[in-house]
């Protein structure tokens, strides 16, 4: 890639006006110009450029973008030789061999082969008592590992110096800029070098399935901060696919694997023979990861902190796993903040017997719910039943429903013919109510059909209208998306129900806390000139908008997580034959409040 500096330099330097016409003829209006489309033929001018967000936009055909996007349209470039085009006109070389394309210089194999030589580097300075003395005893007598669980997953120890590893690397024949874009190396601002990512650090390897070392993490031996430092995607390596010990879970994981959330959780569950236990790397799970459990098991105990965090972590991994076609169960180290600690105090039968005791996904909400209430106070009782029907009435099979309700109606004191009269109302209301939205959307949909930037904006319409307006919002007013993108607004990629709309709320969070910040012209290089058409009307529209606060922020960054939560629910009636069924028992107990609906 181009470098940044040099691209900010580039779109400052580079009038949008005076770019643009060159092409057309454009004519002021107030504070924006006019012209006739360059992109499509039309008689009456609806191409808009806009000087203050240096931004155009044609309400014709919908082609818009910054000033990189207009040269890619009106000279079929790509993304990089528009930033050229645009830097020769300018005067501003753009550097030719050195950066083109840095990300691919460094092949896989070359970043695997230069993580072992750092793994064995790390490993050799832990077991060398003029460097590791003090990280192998917090290994050995803090952490109470073993000699051998320490050697199985490679452990080490980065010294406590800026070059030691780059120096010796560089020794090796890795260069400076191998040793950057493989994360072993920073490179500093103010002098350019190259110096030690990893610090005075336990390394944990993490290898992949074929026996590749493809990151590390590193762990601090005290409070400081921060905990962990990690590598970031490497052109090896995503840490959203990965999973840690998969390398020797995956020969253990027939009948089911554990998922944790820390490194150190699952070498103490491994040691403790549980060799089926992973975790993902510091991230909440993602569904490329529930698929790589699909792969391997039938079934996952999820095994969080029992802090409320983890708990609500698991419920997260819950849904994930279930959408990718796992049995889930969850287990709770209760007594204990996370499984090491359960370990290391209860020992390894006690964790056996939990592992037998853990609750199926339905107890583990069904618990959620109970705990929130006094079930001796009637009005307290009555809450949580009608909180536990309405998740029963979801469920898509009755027999599953029927289970669920006897164990409801036992841990609530309930008399189970009642409870299951209340399931089947909630479930006619609920069927109800996403049929009426069925025909509501169908309406609304027709409207986005053919939409080719956002494929699935015809399908979940609401969601998609929600998505634009958070997006449009955060790219015009700069404290909502800071406070997005530190993920202060309550909203994460996962939330999204649209690819489209993930990716666009996901490139704008990192570049905000990138280096140098949001910039639109940055955000060319991640969307095709369609896509950043979309990106430009979508803000357009919403800033002719009256009401653009943050209240509308809100209640729209609430609708997406409802929708989405819709859409999750809605699973359980896709069968059409289950949801006549339905109506048809409701008619037959003639409960008055339904029969008179045909
Ligand atoms: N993590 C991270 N960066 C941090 C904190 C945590 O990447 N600053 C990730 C690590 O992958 C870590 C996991 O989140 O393993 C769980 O965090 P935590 O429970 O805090 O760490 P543990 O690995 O359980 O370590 P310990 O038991 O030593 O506290
Ligand atoms: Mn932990």
């Amino acid at each position: 890639m181009i470098p940044r500096e040099i691209i900010d330099e580039i779109v400052y330097r580079s009038d949008i006006e005076q770019v643009i016409s060159s092409y057309v003829t454009l004519k002021r209006a107030g504070s924006n110009s006019n012209g006739l489309c360059p992109f499509h033929s039309e008689r009456t001018p609806s191409f808009t450029v806009f000087p203050n967000t240096r931004s155009f936009y044609c309400f014709g055909c919908g082609a818009g973008g910054d000033v990189i996007t207009f040269i890619m349209r009106a000279e079929n470039l790509s993304y990089v030789d528009a930033v050229r085009w645009l830097g020769d006109r300018a005067g501003i070389p753009v550097p030719e061999d050195e950066y083109a394309g840095e990300a691919d210089t460094v092949s896989r194999k070359r970043i695997y082969e230069m993580n072992l030589e750092a793994a064995r580097f790390f490993r050799d300075r832990l077991f060398d008592d003029k460097y590791g003395k003090e990280a192998m005893s917090y290994l050995r007598d803090n952490r109470k590992l073993s000699g051998a669980t320490i050697k199985h997953f490679g452990l080490g120890f980065s010294p406590d110096s800026f070059s030691a590893l780059t120096e010796h690397m560089k020794k090796l024949g890795y260069t400076d800029e191998e040793l950057v874009i493989g994360f072993l190396g920073g490179k500093s601002k103010k002098t350019g070098r190259v110096y030690d990512y990893y610090r005075n650090r336990i390394i944990f390897p993490i290898i992949d399935t074929s026996g590749n070392i493809v990151a590390f993490g590193g762990r601090v031996m005290d409070d400081s901060k921060p905990k962990y430092l990690n590598t970031s995607d490497t052109p090896a390596f995503k840490k959203s696919r990965h999973l840690f010990a998969l390398n020797f879970a995956r020969k253990h994981s027939e009948e089911y694997m554990i998922l944790c959330e820390g490194y150190m959780d699952v070498i103490a569950l491994h040691a403790a023979g549980f060799e089926n236990a992973v975790a993902t790397l510091g991230t909440a799970i993602t569904s490329e990861q529930a698929r790589v459990f699909a792969k391997y098991t039938k079934k996952v105990i999820i095994c969080y902190d029992s802090d409320e965090a983890g708990q609500n972590a698991a419920s997260k991994a819950m849904r994930l796993l279930n959408e990718a076609g796992l049995e889930v169960k969850v287990l709770s180290v209760v007594g204990a903040k996370d499984p090491d600690e359960f370990i290391k105090k209860y020992g390894a039968e006690k964790f056996k017997s939990l592992l037998g005791e853990s609750k199926s996904g339905f107890d583990f909400k069904l618990e959620k719910i109970v705990v929130k209430y006094n079930l001796a106070l009637p009005e307290d009782k009555i809450k949580a039943s009608s909180e536990v029907c309405e998740l029963i009435a979801v469920v898509g099979s009755e027999v599953e429903r029927d289970i669920y309700i006897r164990r409801a109606s036992d841990v609530l004191g309930n008399n189970t013919e009642a409870m299951k009269n209340d399931v089947e109302r909630v479930r006619y209301r609920k069927i109800k109510e996403y049929k009426k939205k069925e025909g509501r959307d169908a309406q609304l949909s027709v409207k986005n059909i053919g939409d080719r930037v956002n494929l699935e904006s015809s399908k979940n319409i609401r969601a998609s209208n929600s998505e634009e307006a958070v997006i449009a919002l955060m790219l015009i007013y700069d404290e909502f998306r800071q406070e997005a993108a530190k993920g202060q607004a309550g909203i994460t990629p996962n939330d999204f129900v649209t690819d489209f709309g993930r990716r666009v709320f996901e490139e704008i969070c990192k570049l905000e806390n990138s280096e140098g910040g949001f910039s639109k012209a940055l955000l060319g290089q991640y969307f095709s000139v369609e896509e950043m058409g979309r990106i430009e009307k979508l803000e357009v529209e919403r800033r002719r908008l009256a009401k653009n606060d943050k209240e509308v922020f809100l209640s729209c960054i609430e609708s997406i997580k409802q929708e989405k939560n819709a859409l999750s629910l809605s699973d359980g009636f896709d069968d059409l034959k289950a949801r006549q069924e339905m109506l048809r028992k409701a008619k037959e107990r003639k409960d008055p409040k339904i029969s008179g609906i045909k």
